[in-house]
């Protein structure tokens, strides 16, 4: 039989289908009891003092930039390396992206980068803490807090990351997560905004649900971002559940860097000391001296079985999209280079050692 090991995979039981069936018995079905404890014990757990559900980690970053009040004139730096969602959020408000360069072993967004990038113009920074790394907080919030603008965190892809002991989510002025199917929790499609600040609370509930400070009135121009209760009910389960996730995230990610900083060419992924990984991804480079090309790579591990994928291919500021805009000029060389190495190999919780003496096995035959 034809061995496959996915690139990501839900893990959902018989808990989750309980709690969706007891959501059906009740008839209540959209932002009701569910949602409202499901934002309680994620604010708990991220050790904030509001938790926001809405209906996904695109709406997630949306509702924050707009609860910020960015807007068109203004300038928000994000990473030129990341998922589409942490730029395409700044020109919802008809605002601007100024792309930062990242780390080119870390693949976060580079600190040094973004001060350059800072102007008068400047609203906010967006730090992604890719691939379940948190970015380096200690140098953003200094830029951010000398500047006096807002840090937004996209956590779509680090649930239970911590950076120096914090989890992230709660360390900028505002964060944001996505529980989308393949994340380290999932509701199916989903998002939580988390922060400290009351005020931008209050409005995020007001975006969310057509700007209504009460039924039928609408203070302010808000949208349709509710969570449905099934998906909250699903969240409880899968937030208890985070924790072993993560440690077996982090556990095939230790077992695949031992098998893979053993062939020469390829270069598992870096972690900095201060953090704690929760590996959304295992993401590594194929230098140039590995005897195939990134692309031959991935096509012989597919044929092999074995879920690759490349996140991501091309720098935000080249998508075709971003081009038309006139954003296509912006250079970011280390984010650039990085698009043509990365491949991102099996680490969710249902991957086995035997899937990873598997994976290496196929890397070292090759290398
Ligand atoms: C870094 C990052 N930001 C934002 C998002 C958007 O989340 P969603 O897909 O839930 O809208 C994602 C999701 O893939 C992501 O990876």
């Amino acid at each position: 039989m034809k061995r496959t090991i996915p690139i990501a995979k839900p893990l959902l039981g018989r808990d989750e289908q309980e709690a969706i069936k007891e959501v059906l018995e009740s008839g209540m079905l959209v932002q009701g009891e569910k949602v409202r404890l499901f934002e309680k014990e994620f604010a708990n757990y991220i050790g904030v003092k509001q938790a926001v559900a809405v209906s996904n980690g695109t709406a997630a970053l949306d509702t924050a930039l707009k609860a910020l009040k960015v807007g068109p004139g203004d300038e928000v730096v994000t990473p030129a390396f990341s998922f589409v969602a942490s730029s395409n959020c700044i020109l919802y408000q008809g605002a601007k992206p100024v792309f930062a360069d990242i780390n080119a072993r870390t693949f976060n967004i580079d600190p040094s980068e973004v001060l350059n990038k800072i102007t008068a113009k400047t609203k906010a920074i967006i730090c992604a803490h890719l691939f379940g790394q948190p970015a380096d907080m200690k140098e953003l919030k200094e830029t951010a807090e000398d500047h006096k603008i807002a840090l937004v965190e996209d956590a779509a892809q680090a649930h239970g990351a911590e950076y120096r002991g914090q989890k992230v989510g709660g360390i900028g002025t505002i964060g944001c997560f996505s529980f989308y199917a393949t994340k380290n929790m999932t509701t199916g499609e989903g998002g939580m905004i988390t922060t400290n600040d009351s005020e931008l609370a209050r409005r995020a509930r007001l975006l969310r649900d057509h700007g209504q400070a009460e039924k039928y009135r609408h203070v302010i121009l808000g949208y349709n971002y509710r969570m449905p209760e099934v998906c909250a009910a699903i969240g409880l389960v899968q937030l208890r559940k985070l924790d072993g996730f993560n440690k077996k995230r982090r556990g095939n990610a230790e077992i695949l860097t031992k098998g893979i900083q053993k062939i020469s060419g390829l270069i598992p992924p870096q972690v900095n000391e201060r953090v704690k990984h929760v590996f959304y991804q295992y993401v590594v480079r194929v230098e140039d001296d590995f005897p195939i090309g990134r692309d031959n790579l991935a096509e012989h591990l597919i044929k092999m079985g074995v879920g690759v994928a490349v996140h991501y291919p091309i720098p935000i500021y080249k998508q075709p999209l971003y081009r038309e805009l006139g954003y296509g000029k912006a250079t970011c060389p280390r984010a650039e280079d990085v698009c043509k190495r990365v491949l991102s190999l099996p680490v969710h919780p249902a991957v086995t050692e035997e899937n990873i003496a598997y994976i290496i096995g196929i890397l070292e035959k090759v290398s």
